[in-house]
């Protein structure tokens, strides 16, 4: 065993707990014997000298109405070209050129998330039938390519359907996480310019009905505060052909889409062959700043690099029964519930609720019925079902594959995972990756390298990672140091752009470490992922966490300052700070530091103002674990807020580093207390 390795404080930002290196496991040879990819060509094939040509193995999964001239153009960096001249499209990929051979077989199982309802089954065939119906609802609305359209939806079976329609006709759409406020949706509605919102009645969380159609009337009127006009709000309803919310229908402005697809019934739509590097999707992500990022996704390089990394990493065959328990309103659910998977004929399960409702066994009721062989969650999801003492010894069901995503994951944990719910008999794939990278980056292939707990696993084919330092000097694999992970190279899955703002994505991503800003050469411009890691000498990766303001909550990336500037909504607030705490569970959670106002006297009231608000402008998932009423914030001389002494005394780190540069150093030993004494409280 190796000692542990040196903790990184390349910013303020606290980053994740430190362990051992672990030993290898290997996969077991009933994996192997199935596996797509069991033989180590692969590795010489998406070497560095076959790049980019390689890439072509991912595009010729795909159907394509016309062949591309150019595999990658670097004319204008960072806003690499994929398969420029190549035509196609990415709902004939995921669906009509299923139906010769699979139009029988399901494309989506639905499961309800009460249990006494049945799942809805959805075949290829069908998919195609609804897919074109309200394609040809949209295009009467006069939707158009090109054009954007928001979602505010569920895990529900009309979230694909619809998404999939939208690829058709080329328009672009922009899914909000269900979970978000509607206040957070308009913002996103106001960045993507949308004059239409598509939501549901309601669903079902935690037992609990839901009433979703109330977050559109908010979202509609906090956009129109912003000065901008949603025209037109479509409704699918949770119970086909009902109406079950409380908030009235707004004459004019929203339509039930069962009423209107009833004109549309067995209509078909020509697809639109469009551009590889048109847009597919935008999906919005936390930065840095408080305004959230729209990333742009590519129709042919984003399709192809998903389509092939669910073949080869998650290993799906179309026999294959497959769940991903992410939820579709995150990038792990659009590239591998929807695009990945259907590219690849796969049957894609989606469940509507929550893993342990209503009990911790109840994704092992579901993956026996199904008969679910490859299965894909968060730690987050892991560690509350072990917490809650789940019993898949008791199922029958079999995994082949499993898969952790969004977080890292204690080697504890993992073999948790391993033993009780793969039953030993599964390979695990830790996959790292983000939003703005579309697909995976880092992880093992499954049929041919060993896992290695806690570990993501070396580039996938085709990905050259490096970590560098601060200098941006490339730390030398096995030397235990950690730094900014980056991959040397483009891939198709990357983002195009960030909507409507394209200088941010240079900012962010490829400016601290780009050679020469005026080559044209990929190799000047490592793309800077905001992750600290190190790498074994074996070449496996180790994620430590967010290097930026950016904090991991149950695997959801939540903006600092978007935190903080909800709280700054309380009348009663003078100054925010929001720190990442060390969770059992969840990873970490938000601890929100605030100052009053002068003249306001700190109160239990004022505490519940701030978690309300900021519950109500992004959503509950970013409610603060605790919030501390401090009499002044650690500063700096220029003012600036210590975030970082913020984070130690929240996860009761002893050494607090140099306080005497501050200019009120006595504050720290003053919010030190009032954290502890609440502690016992
Ligand atoms: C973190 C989710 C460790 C990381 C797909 C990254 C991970 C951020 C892993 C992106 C992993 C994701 N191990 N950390 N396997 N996967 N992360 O955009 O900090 O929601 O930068 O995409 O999650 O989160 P996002």
């Amino acid at each position: 065993m190796k000692q542990p390795p040196k903790e990184v404080t390349v910013t303020e930002a606290e980053v994740a707990a430190h362990w051992v290196e672990e030993e290898y496991v290997y996969p077991p040879e009933e994996f192997i014997r199935q596996a797509n990819v069991k033989d180590k060509s692969i590795l010489e094939r998406f070497k560095e000298e076959n790049f980019p040509e390689c890439f072509h193995e991912y595009a010729n999964m795909l159907t394509w109405d016309r062949y591309w001239h150019t595999t990658l153009d670097t004319s204008n960096p960072p806003f690499w070209k994929w398969f420029v001249g190549g035509k196609l499209n990415a709902s004939y990929n995921c669906v009509d050129r299923h139906l010769e051979e699979y139009k029988n077989k399901a494309a989506i199982i639905w499961v309800p998330e009460p249990e006494e309802e049945p799942d809805r089954v959805i075949t290829y065939q069908e998919l195609y039938v609804r897919v074109n119906e309200f394609a040809s609802l949209l295009q009467e609305l006069g939707l158009k390519t090109g054009d954007t359209i928001t979602f505010h939806l569920p895990m529900v079976p009309e979230l694909p359907v619809s998404m999939l329609a939208c690829a058709r006709l080329g328009i672009i759409h922009s899914e909000v996480f269900g979970g978000f406020s509607g206040q957070a949706c308009a913002d996103r509605i106001v960045d993507a310019g949308s004059k239409i919102l598509v939501t549901i009645d309601g669903y079902y969380r935690g037992g609990k009905w839901i009433d979703h159609k109330a977050n559109a009337d908010i979202a509609v009127e906090a956009a129109a505060k912003q000065g901008h006009k949603v025209e037109k709000v479509l409704i699918w309803s949770r119970y086909p052909g009902q109406y079950k919310s409380q908030s009235k229908l707004v004459e004019g402005r929203d339509f039930l889409i069962d009423e209107l697809l009833k004109n549309h019934k067995g209509k078909r739509v020509p697809y639109v062959p469009m551009p590889a590097e048109a847009p597919l999707f935008i999906m919005y992500t936390s930065g840095s700043t408080g305004k959230p990022k729209g990333c742009v996704h590519s129709i042919g390089g984003y399709l192809a690099y998903v389509a092939g990394t669910s073949k080869y990493i998650q290993d799906i065959h179309p026999e294959d029964v497959y769940w991903c328990m992410a939820d579709i309103g995150w990038i792990t659910g659009h590239s591998y519930i929807v695009y990945g998977p259907l590219a690849i004929a796969a049957t894609s399960v989606i469940y509507e609720g929550v893993p342990i409702y209503p009990d911790a066994d109840r994704p092992w009721r579901i993956a026996e019925r199904l008969g679910v062989n490859i299965f894909h969650t968060a730690p987050t999801a892991i560690r509350m079902l072990r917490r809650a003492n789940t019993n898949p010894a008791k199922y029958s069901f079999l995994f082949k594959h499993m898969t952790t995503v969004g977080e890292p994951i204690e080697p504890e944990v993992w073999r948790w995972y391993y033993k009780v719910i793969g039953k030993g008999k599964a390979v695990i794939v830790d996959t790292w990756w983000q939003t703005e990278t579309g697909g995976f980056l880092c992880s093992t292939i499954p049929g041919i390298m060993p896992m290695k707990p806690g570990s993501a696993g070396p580039g996938v084919p085709g990905i050259y990672p490096v970590i560098f330092d601060e200098e941006g000097k490339p730390i030398e694999a096995g030397s235990g140091k950690a730094g900014y992970i980056c991959i040397r190279n483009p891939w198709p899955g990357r983002m195009l752009t960030i909507w409507g703002d394209p200088e941010r994505m240079v900012k962010i991503y490829y400016e601290r470490f780009c050679k020469d800003k005026n080559s044209k050469d990929w190799r000047d411009w490592p793309y800077m992922a905001g992750d600290a890691a190190l790498q074994a000498k074996d070449g496996y990766f180790r994620i430590l966490g967010r290097i930026d303001d950016v904090i991991n909550v149950a695997g959801h990336r939540l903006g600092t300052k978007e935190i903080e500037s909800a709280a700054l909504t309380v009348e009663e607030i003078a100054e925010a700070a929001v720190v990442p705490k060390n969770d059992e569970l969840k990873g970490h959670v938000p601890d929100l530091y605030v100052s009053l106002k002068p003249d306001y006297i700190p109160s239990k009231e004022i505490e519940e103002k701030v978690k309300k608000a900021i519950s109500t402008i992004i959503g509950p998932i970013a409610r603060p674990a605790n919030v501390y009423i401090v009499p002044d914030m650690p500063k700096t001389r220029s003012g600036k807020i210590m975030r970082r002494i913020l984070a130690c005394i929240s996860n009761r780190r002893q050494d607090l580093g140099d306080v005497t540069t501050l200019v009120n150093p006595a504050v720290v030993e003053e919010i030190k207390e009032l954290v502890q004494g609440k502690e016992e409280v």
